[in-house]
């Protein structure tokens, strides 16, 4: 094992849409850089990569210039001729597009509108979890703005605002809710009250339930904006995670109980009791309230006695050649951030992983993960094991993103890669980073996982995104696929969007900043 102690580093999650910027002591700074940017932008067609979109009107990162890109993004989807064939499929009235957001988590957020007068708001998509919740009424919320939001000002929703907004009561059949929720009435207040805490350290919310009316969008035109009255937390209160970089702006939770979104949806019966979520590996992707995915995806049941989690059985995993003995269930978590293991499970993974790369294993305290990798110098291709996970019924569920890699802070150069996985002591999560790469369909109607690689933007015989195809070599050996770095020739000429020098000793510091984990369990 060699030392990176002597190399600073930045983590580069695949196609590099954040940057870390660390200025020295405890504090930190990070640029929100992601694909929509202007600097982004120019990166992009400089590296001869179709340009996605040009900002014109409104100012970067306002609620405008999201509207704008999802009109741009339907003006594209229209003119390659696709059409819905369901017609139950509604998203937000905003758009169906979600973005990761580096500096949030690196959670998918969604722009979600709700009220009499609308209002907007960039909300943390959460299958791990089941209340939606926005910041309302605050007595202690998140900061409206913040570096780690880049020019995005925030809202908060005031119930006494929205002419549509109710407050639900005590005697409600809607106060009663899942355990998980700890709904309660208390004392001389008719209120039904709230708290939630989630899985991230002293992280909760509360407040008291609502009704208002939430604005969705028909089928794939943009049009026929329909509301329909739902129940969410007026969030009064949020600590830990919350008041930082993790869903500071709401969270809406998507697990399978009674208060969550898709639950209340299907029961109105306005949408099939399904939904999905593509996480495409440029950090965009995509969510449709009743989509049940295509024939031709791959499945596995859900654990239905473990209601209201997205659990899933894993027999096993496949490493490069070799495959692991143990078998584990595991929830499939949108709101946590990298995946999380089991001792044993981990250990197998990481242990036959290791045994088929070529490069060198580094160990570095600061380093977010265990199992990290040098490259040695001038190399500009890597060769990975493909990692499967062998599901239950014998589906295989590709992870198309393990790792994240590790990029000098001096020179833009690739250095190295960790496996981004890390160890618990009895729980297995699928995170937001092994879902990468892939449509994820949670039907419950049929009570199972489905999934199929998508790049979240392409006809549905698509199989990845551009530049995995463009990067893709031949495969030696039993060794497939072999995977170019994309970004090893180009990384030392992007001085337009640089990080600025970060000193590694305060890495780990950033890294709890982008490590979320959102569920009840
Ligand atoms: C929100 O309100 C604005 C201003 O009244 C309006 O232009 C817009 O169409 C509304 N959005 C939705 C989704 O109804
Ligand atoms: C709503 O309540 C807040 C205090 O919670 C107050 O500052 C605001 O003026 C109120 N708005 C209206 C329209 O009554
Ligand atoms: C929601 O689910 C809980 C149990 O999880 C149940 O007790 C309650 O009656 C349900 N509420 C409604 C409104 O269906
Ligand atoms: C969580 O809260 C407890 C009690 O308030 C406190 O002692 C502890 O330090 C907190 N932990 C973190 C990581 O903030
Ligand atoms: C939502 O995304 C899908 C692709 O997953 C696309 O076909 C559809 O047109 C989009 N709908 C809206 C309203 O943006
Ligand atoms: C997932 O389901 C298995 C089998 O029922 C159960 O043992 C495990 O505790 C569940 N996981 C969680 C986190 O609830
Ligand atoms: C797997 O591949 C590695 C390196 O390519 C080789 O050393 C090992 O023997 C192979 N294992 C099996 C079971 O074929
Ligand atoms: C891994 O999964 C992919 C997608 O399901 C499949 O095409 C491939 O054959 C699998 N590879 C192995 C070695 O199981």
């Amino acid at each position: 094992m060699a030392s990176l102690t002597s190399l600073p580093f930045l983590l580069l999650l695949f196609t590099a849409l954040t940057a870390f910027t660390l200025t020295a002591g405890d504090t930190f700074r990070v640029d929100l850089h992601h694909r929509y940017s202007d600097k982004v932008r120019q990166w992009a067609e400089s590296k001869g990569l179709p340009a996605t979109w040009h900002p014109e009107k409104a100012p970067v990162g306002s609620v405008e210039y999201y509207k704008d890109l999802i009109r741009h993004d339907r003006a594209l989807l229209s003119r390659r001729g696709r059409s819905l064939a369901a017609t139950d499929v509604y998203t937000f009235a905003a758009g169906n597009e979600t973005v990761r957001v580096g500096t949030l988590g690196n959670l998918h957020y969604a722009l979600v509108t709700v009220g009499t007068p609308n209002q907007t708001f960039l909300v943390a998509m959460d299958t791990g979890s089941d209340l939606f919740w926005l910041p309302c009424n605050c007595k202690q919320c998140a900061p409206l703005t913040s570096p780690l939001y880049g020019n995005l000002e925030f809202s908060i929703f005031k119930t006494n605002e929205s002419s549509t907004s109710k407050a639900i009561s005590c005697g409600s059949s809607q106060c009663n809710v899942p355990t998980s929720v700890h709904a309660a009435c208390t004392g001389t207040g008719s209120d039904c009250t709230y708290t939630i805490n989630y899985a991230s350290v002293n992280t909760s919310s509360s407040g008291f339930l609502v009704e208002d009316v939430l604005y969705l969008a028909k089928g794939d035109t943009g049009a026929d904006i329909v509301q329909t009255p739902i129940v969410f937390g007026c969030g009064e209160v949020q600590t830990g995670s919350f008041l930082k970089s993790g869903a500071p702006n709401g969270l809406m939770g998507l697990g399978m109980d009674n208060l969550s979104v898709p639950t209340m949806l299907a029961k109105k019966g306005l949408t099939s009791d399904s939904f999905s979520m593509c996480f495409g590996a440029d950090g965009s992707g995509r969510l449709n309230f009743g989509d049940k995915g295509s024939p031709d995806q791959s499945e596995t049941p859900l654990i239905v006695d473990n209601y209201p989690f997205y659990n899933i059985s894993l027999e096993r995993m496949v490493i490069g050649n070799s495959s692991t003995k143990s078998s584990f269930t595991a929830l499939v978590d949108s709101g946590t951030s990298f995946t999380i293991l089991a001792k044993q499970i981990y250990q197998e993974l990481t242990t036959t992983f290791t045994e088929q790369v070529t490069e060198t294993q580094i160990s570095d305290a600061n380093l977010p993960f265990e199992f990290c990798y040098q490259f040695s110098s001038g190399q500009t291709k890597v060769v990975l094991p493909i990692v499967n996970l062998t599901t239950k019924g014998g589906s295989q569920f590709p992870v198309v993103h393990p790792i994240v890699y590790l990029v000098s802070e001096t020179s833009q150069a690739p250095i190295g890669y960790c496996l981004a996985v890390l160890p618990s002591t009895n729980i297995n999560i699928i995170g937001q980073n092994f879902l990468t790469g892939l449509r994820i369909v949670f039907d419950r109607e049929k009570m199972v996982l489905g999934w199929k690689k998508f790049d979240c933007y392409n006809s549905e015989t698509s199989t990845g995104s551009p530049i995995d195809k463009k990067a893709s070599a031949p495969s030696p050996g039993a060794q497939a696929p072999s995977t170019l770095f994309p970004e090893a020739t180009q990384l030392p000429g992007r001085k337009s969007w640089a990080p600025v020098l970060s000193p590694s000793t305060i890495l780990s510091t950033a890294f709890s900043v982008f490590l979320m984990v959102f569920g009840i369990f």
